[in-house]
């Protein structure tokens, strides 16, 4: 067992820090803030401690990801728009080699067509797209059995 295990990184991408003032319809009307209070709560439901981070730098969340490798035990990402086109995302994830989770709280696949695409499902073991805030509670669950499967 390593000192990263049980660490969770939710990476929040462009736009999340306006959550609360973003469309409802799509996002909800939690702030981020508040997301990040219930996430840390699932979290350590299961004996997990959640950590967050969000930037509207697309630079900045690769060097987040590049800075996680070795801390964490996984990921949570949700880029915003970067999500359809930002490879740079897709590679930063790939060289952490850390298992990860696609999170996005409205469903993408059924509004507009250029949000079908995501650049990083590849490496996901599982996207949660369109349940809200319990797609992250889903993430984190996806985590804990990787995890739990590590070990055994
Ligand atoms: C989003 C979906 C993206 O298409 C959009 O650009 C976002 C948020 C979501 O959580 O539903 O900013 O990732």
């Amino acid at each position: 067992m390593t000192s990263a295990w049980g660490r969770i990184e939710v990476l929040h991408g462009v736009n999340l820090d306006m959550l609360g003032e973003r469309d409802p319809l799509h996002y909800g009307s939690l702030t981020l803030a508040e997301l990040d209070t219930q996430i840390a709560v699932w979290a350590s439901e299961l004996d997990l401690q959640a950590s967050s981070f969000q930037t509207n730098a697309e630079s900045e969340y690769v060097e987040r990801l590049h800075a996680l490798r070795g801390k964490v035990a996984g990921v949570i990402l949700n880029p915003g728009s970067w999500t359809h086109y930002a490879y740079s995302i897709h590679d930063a994830l790939e060289l952490t080699g850390l298992p990860a989770v696609e999170v996005h709280l409205s469903d993408v696949q059924s509004r507009e067509p250029w949000r079908r695409l995501s650049v990083i499902g590849d490496l996901c073991l599982a996207t949660y797209s369109g349940k809200g805030p319990e797609g992250y509670r889903l993430a984190l669950e996806r985590l804990r059995d990787a995890l739990d499967g590590d070990q055994a």
